[in-house]
């Protein structure tokens, strides 16, 4: 046992567990009508219902006596002063500043780093202003009418969710694109579209070495060139967004162009950033700062809120409870918001590249489980595909509904309010979910439905639900950039929470450096005609399959303009 799992309140929580073997939340419902009242809260223009969860009063202070053990307010508080936090990469986690709206200072080192903050904003209000009312121009002097981002991870699906997730916002004559994947299909595709006198490239990257995304932008850039561009030209057509500018000057982007963001800010974090450029170009500087507004008062409610009434703490709590206590391997995150559908994406780099480690803080193996597989689909079409697992198989998976009470895209037809239609799917599946359906409810239905004798008990079995199974419910009136920003910081700040509960580091990625390693001779030898050494017989073999099948490679430039 680690001194995590062997604490106190580990022990106790374990015990409370075994306890409540058999323990029924439908039972718990029926006996409480206050439940959904007492296990709600509202913060934020968020409205959390987690009364749909294996909790009792007695879970919820156990939870909060491990949360108090592991002084998770501590660590909040050392994060909001800048601390150094993320150990592994001696750095401070601050990507609060981005978004702090007060006067506070936000030392890093003890130098308050909010005076470069707000400089790059006000710089990107410049920038996106110039490019929204058409005084920046393209080289042949007509207005940007594709802005390109070029990017991946950190510096793609926080943007890129957003983006989609704000379209009602956009800017009716700019077309936001985004190209992340190596795979030359996207940018191919993606190039194939447009103009280059008329498109913008952001090339975000922290760090400005990403193979997807240098390779990407270099392809971007001899694509404007070969298209009539010259060299003179690209500083009206490409712009970076870096922690590295020494890279991106190498690149040959000129310093006039590029937006600084800093090592305190996580690439998973770092929408709130410089790298949220294309979200302020698409919705404008106003409804940006009205993201980073929301946010800020999740952070603010995160930073003020006692333990028991503070979403993102209890959130992680729940987390914790679910995962480490009945086994919950996965979680569905299911927006019945169309306008998120790349929710489920963004949240699994927050979670899963946060928390997927197994060595705690202290060098040790962990002997617990830490993030579970993060993943989703807006309802209703994920009821049609995966939530038969959720209803009747063998593993334990919490879901996340989410969903607003009004919608920008009201549609009554015949069969009623879309939006209607959609929030009664929402709500009938959290409830069977819960409650499920007995063996006598499975029985009466189908004497109902005139069946009896051995074709009842032949289908009987398949037709009980057990239920009892855990959900949260965030609900918000409707989905503007406030709102979003709140909803977007309650997850970070979650991920925060279970990192400091497993007494892991959230803040580093060392997982995914090893792929990146061995990529660079594996490529080497794909290209070559030698013999492939030094690698076990699966890789070299699947090497060999690939050298005699892949088409010589010759260097041509990508995209060609189609018919507008
Ligand atoms: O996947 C690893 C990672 O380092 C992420 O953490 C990061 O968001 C992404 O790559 C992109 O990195 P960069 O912004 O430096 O190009």
């Amino acid at each position: 046992m680690s001194r995590l799992t062997g604490s106190p309140a580990w022990q106790a929580l374990a015990q409370h567990r075994q306890a409540m073997t058999g323990w029924s939340m439908r039972q718990a419902f029926a006996n409480d009508p206050d439940r959904f009242r007492r296990f709600s809260l509202d913060a934020c223009g968020l409205m959390l219902d987690y009364s749909k969860n294996l909790i009792t009063d007695e879970t919820l202070g156990l939870l909060l006596n491990y949360a108090r053990q592991q002084d998770l307010e501590g660590w909040r508080n050392r994060m909001l002063a800048g601390e150094r936090i993320n150990t592994t990469e001696d750095r401070a986690v601050l990507h609060v500043a981005l978004r702090n709206r007060t006067r506070r200072p936000m030392p890093v080192d003890g130098v308050d780093v909010m005076p470069a903050v707000r400089k790059v904003i006000k710089r990107m209000k410049r920038f996106v202003s110039a490019v929204r009312f058409g005084a920046w121009t393209g080289y042949t002097a007509r207005p940007i009418k594709d802005v390109v981002t070029i990017g991946i991870g950190g510096s793609d699906l926080g943007p890129f969710m957003v983006c989609n997730a704000l379209r009602p916002y956009h800017h009716p004559d700019l077309r936001l694109r985004f190209v992340s994947n190596v795979d030359g299909t996207q940018i191919a595709e993606t190039l194939g579209w447009i103009d280059p006198q008329t498109t913008l490239f952001i090339i975000a990257s922290k760090t400005f070495t990403t193979q997807e995304t240098m390779a990407n932008a270099l392809a971007a850039r001899e694509w404007f060139l070969a298209g009539g561009g010259g060299v003179r030209d690209i500083g009206r057509h490409f712009v970076a967004v870096t922690a590295n500018t020494d890279a991106a000057r190498d690149f040959g982007i000129d310093p006039e162009n590029m937006f600084e963001f800093w090592d305190w800010v996580g690439g998973r974090f770092s929408m709130w950033s410089a790298i949220g450029l294309p979200i302020a170009l698409a919705v404008g500087m106003e409804d940006f700062e009205a993201l980073l507004i929301g946010a800020h008062e999740m952070d603010e409610h995160f930073r003020t809120a006692p333990l028991e009434a503070n979403m993102p703490m209890l959130l992680g709590l729940l987390g914790l409870w679910n995962i480490n206590f009945w086994n919950a391997c996965g979680h569905a995150i299911v927006p019945y918001d169309e306008y998120l559908s790349r929710l489920p994406a963004y949240l699994q780099q927050l979670e899963m590249e946060s928390n997927g480690k197994s060595i705690d803080r202290d060098g040790q193996t962990v002997d617990y489980a830490t993030a579970p597989v993060i993943f989703g689909e807006p309802g209703t079409n994920s009821q049609h595909a995966f939530f038969q697992l959720l209803h009747q198989g063998t593993q334990l998976i919490p879901t996340d509904f989410i969903a607003s009470a009004d919608t920008f895209n009201p549609v009554i037809g015949s069969l009623g309010d879309h939006q209607r239609i959609l929030l009664a799917n929402l709500l009938a599946q959290s409830e069977a979910l819960m409650r499920g359906l007995t063996e006598d409810e499975a029985r009466a239905e189908l004497t109902a439905a005139g069946l009896s004798g051995a074709a009842l008990e032949a289908l009987l079995p398949h037709k009980v639900f057990p239920g009892n199974k855990p959900s949260n419910t965030l609900f918000y009136g409707k989905l503007t950039p406030f709102t979003l920003g709140a909803l977007i910081a309650l997850y970070e700040h979650k991920v925060f929470v279970q990192g400091i509960l497993w007494n892991i580091n959230s803040f580093d990625q060392w997982g995914v450096e090893l792929g990146k390693k061995l990529a660079k001779p594996i490529l080497a030898d794909l290209s070559g005609d030698g013999p492939v050494d030094g690698y076990d017989s699966s890789t070299a073999g699947l090497i060999q399959w690939l050298r005699e099948r892949i088409p010589q490679a010759e260097h041509q430039s990508v995209g060609s303009l189609q018919e507008f």
